[in-house]
């Protein structure tokens, strides 16, 4: 299990022409992921959803909050037991031929990290078998044919291909957790799906947890499935709950603005009738001592450029009053903003928007 609680972190930058610039890129994030479960995370380009991916996987440091695998808070570890859970943690990148080093066959790329593994586990006792095996195992469970792939070289394979062999590296250090940061934009369409179906199977076959990375509501409506979604605005997460309940009864106007930017379906549904978006483009350079969304909100009103909220769940008013819609354990459906509504903005089935 994975808990994140307040994760910050604030890079300063210095170009000749944007001047020192300090970019807070997560703002304080707190999650769960229970072991076997499904957390996603959306939001636009720039809100510190990879940044919070390579924290995840100690690609990356933060600079608040804490960090809890299996109990154990990490910062408290010396460096390498630190390793040894981030090793458990593999993360799978947008861009699966970067990813993988164009001089080596799939062979050799997957036969190191195995034999390391297999290393590991004869010096803990463990039965370890042969790694060529274990590479033909795991290329199966990919969805590749292993005699086919082995001796090839990234070029010759097609980007779907190159993504299951991703899949298949980051497996043979049998992690307990894979985070998949937008693992299928830069795939052909017509091979999304299939990796996509890979991930949810992988989390149902091997049982691992999945942190599921994303910029597309429906990707993540079909991989995140029964786990949770959180709207990340400017690092900041603005609305979280049940990923259905999140895509079809959005109460943050940010997660409408977002979701109704959704191309819908011509012919199978509609639009929702409540669409809506931004009053203005985004702009991180003025400071905005209230909601973060306040300069570009449909909805904004008295407070909102005063104040900031934080989040509460649905149902509560920011004094704590109201019938809430949230669990006593603080999951349920939880939104920051002054003045809340659930509104359908996703597609309706053609048909069913009178029902
Ligand atoms: N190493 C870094 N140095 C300075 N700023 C950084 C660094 N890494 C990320 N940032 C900034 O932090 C913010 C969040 O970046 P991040 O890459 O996490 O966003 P993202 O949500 O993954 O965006 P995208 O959807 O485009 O991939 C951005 O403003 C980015 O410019
Ligand atoms: S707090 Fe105000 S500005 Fe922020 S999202 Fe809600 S209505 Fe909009
Ligand atoms: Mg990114």
């Amino acid at each position: 299990m994975i808990q994140a609680r307040g994760i910050t972190r604030t890079y300063q930058t210095h170009g000749s022409f944007t001047g020192d610039r300090t970019v807070r890129a997560l703002r304080g994030v707190d999650f769960t992921l229970p072991d076997g479960g499904a957390v996603s995370f959306i939001g636009e380009s720039g809100c510190g959803k990879t940044t919070l991916g390579k924290i995840l996987t100690g690609l990356e440091t933060f600079d608040g909050g804490e960090l809890v695998v299996d109990g154990v808070e990490l910062s408290k570890l010396r460096p390498r037991q630190r390793e040894k859970y981030f090793r458990r943690i593999q993360m799978i990148h947008q861009d699966p031929y970067s990813a993988l080093n164009p001089t080596r066959t799939v062979e050799a790329t997957l036969g190191d990290p195995l034999r390391m593994r297999a290393r590991e586990k004869a010096a803990a006792g463990e039965q370890a078998g042969s790694w060529r095996e274990r590479a033909a195992e795991l290329l199966t469970l990919v969805g590749l044919e292993p005699t086919a792939v082995l001796p090839k070289y990234p070029h010759q394979l097609s980007g779907g291909q190159r993504q299951r062999v991703v899949i298949a590296r980051a497996l043979t250090v049998d992690p307990t957790v894979l985070i998949a940061d937008e693992a299928v934009s830069m795939i052909d369409v017509s091979m999304r799906l299939g990796i996509l179906s890979l991930l949810r199977d992988l989390r149902a076959r091997l049982g691992i947890s999945l942190v599921f990375i994303t910029h597309d509501v429906a990707t993540a409506r079909y991989v995140g499935d029964g786990g949770e979604l959180h709207v990340i605005y400017r690092g900041e997460v603005v609305e979280r709950g049940l990923t259905d309940e999140v895509i079809l009864s959005p109460v943050h106007p940010y997660t409408q603005c977002l979701l109704s930017a959704v191309p819908v379906m011509r012919g199978l549904e509609e639009p929702g009738p409540d669409r809506t978006a931004p009053t203005a483009a985004l702009d991180e350079r003025t400071p905005t001592p209230g909601c973060l969304f306040q300069p570009r909100c449909p909805f904004a009103g008295a407070q909102c450029a005063e104040k900031h909220p934080v989040l509460v769940p649905f149902g509560l008013d920011a004094a704590g009053q109201g019938e809430a819609a949230a669990a006593e354990d603080g999951s349920g459906h939880v939104h920051a903003c002054f003045y809340p509504e659930s509104r359908r903005v996703v597609g309706v089935e053609v048909g069913a928007a009178s029902a």
